[in-house]
């Protein structure tokens, strides 16, 4: 049994006293649906200015706006959708939902595939692929990919679940894709509970998914089955003065993310992934490699058993594509030598000695069983 309960750091209570105040200014109005109210259109607002992208559609979660892009981009059965290795569970359920075949793409060092594992799987029924900005860092090579499908006329959904904040190459995460998922789970780096958005340029395919997902208000050049996967006002209550905040956040985090990294890239045994000094990103998460399966999960372990919070992809993990019905051809690294520490927000006089307990207690676990 854990000595702490389950560690998990709410950012989103930085910006407390605002959501307050917007939801329950919802609360007191009656706003607390979906149409006619004034947080959504400004969330959506936002969200579009911060990825640089025409529109926002907000949903009630990663997932809705995964299954929502699936359906703007008219995948269906026959068809084939490039996902990978490692991710969450819901982005193949999307492609699966439509009849659409999935294929996984063999994730490399940084966790995720690069137009090398891509290619082979590239075909005349591909329809769509999708690429995750996994652990608040971004995919390597994304600009790469994304010329590849544009040439070759092939949709690329990027999964900005875990991405909020991040920088993709000179664009903001959700910036490349045609079109871009969010989401705002309560362990993302925008909480609302439960949340998503799709961002994307095009006006047609857009309309489409606003009507899919559920506003009644939206016609269509023609009849579609429609469902219902709409944010409330209170949810986009909760997630605007988050987004406000989001640079400033993503600026405190990183500089205890560049302390916590550059203390343990001084341990022997480990390897941090990237493996630069700065380790880009949002500054939610420093990764690291460990000289086996074993050891990564003995540290990780003792972390969480200490009150961090720590992620391995150990087995049924549904992050990994070992717990999915489809897995890829060939496998190119063992995820389970990975894992990582989550950063929490510190006031910067903390930074030093957080940084040096984890270390201490990173390397006694590294080394207890030497
Ligand atoms: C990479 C990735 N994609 C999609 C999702 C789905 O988001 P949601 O939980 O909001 O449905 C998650 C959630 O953890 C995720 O990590």
């Amino acid at each position: 049994m854990p000595q702490h309960p389950a560690p998990v750091y709410q950012y989103s209570q930085l910006t407390a006293d605002a959501q307050n105040a917007l939801v329950g200014g919802g609360i007191l109005s009656g706003q607390i649906a979906t149409f006619n109210g004034e947080l959504i259109p400004d969330l959506e607002a936002r969200v579009a200015q911060l990825t640089g992208r025409a529109q926002a559609l907000a949903v009630d979660s990663g997932s809705s706006a995964l299954r929502m892009a699936m359906r703007g981009l008219e995948i269906r059965a026959g068809q084939e959708v490039i996902i990978p290795e490692i991710g969450w569970v819901s982005v193949g359920a999307a492609a699966d939902m439509l009849g659409a075949t999935v294929r996984v793409a063999p994730a490399t060092e940084s966790l995720t595939p690069t137009w090398a594992e891509i290619a082979p799987l590239i075909g005349p029924d591909t329809a769509a692929v999708v690429l995750v900005h996994l652990r608040g860092r971004p995919a390597p090579g994304t600009a790469e990919i994304a010329h590849h499908l544009t040439e070759r006329g092939i949709p690329l959904i990027e999964d900005c679940a875990q991405a909020w904040g991040v920088d993709v190459e000179g664009r903001p995460a959700g910036g490349w894709g045609t079109l871009a998922t969010f989401s705002t789970h309560s362990m993302k780096l925008i909480a609302t509970g439960e949340g998503g958005l799709v961002v994307g340029d095009d006006p047609a395919m857009m309309a489409l998914m606003r009507a899919i997902a559920g506003d009644t208000r939206q016609k269509t050049p023609r009849a579609v089955w429609r469902s219902k996967a709409r944010m409330t006002e209170l949810a986009a209550g909760l997630a605007l003065p988050q987004v406000e905040h989001l640079p400033r956040l993503v600026e405190d985090l990183r500089a205890l993310q560049r302390e916590v990294h550059l203390q343990l890239a001084a341990l022997p045994g480990l390897q941090l992934v990237p493996g630069s000094t700065d380790p880009a990103g949002n500054g939610s998460l420093v990764g690291v490699r460990a000289p086996d399966p074993d050891t990564a999960a003995r540290i990780s372990g003792a972390l969480f058993h200490h009150g961090y919070r720590s992620w391995w992809p150990g087995p049924g993990d549904l992050h990994t594509a070992e717990a999915w019905p489809v897995q890829p051809e060939r496998q190119i690294t063992d995820h389970r030598t990975y894992f990582d520490i989550q950063i929490p927000w510190l006031p910067a006089d903390a930074h030093k000695q957080w940084a040096c307990t984890l270390t201490d207690l990173v390397q006694q676990s590294l080394e207890s069983n030497r």
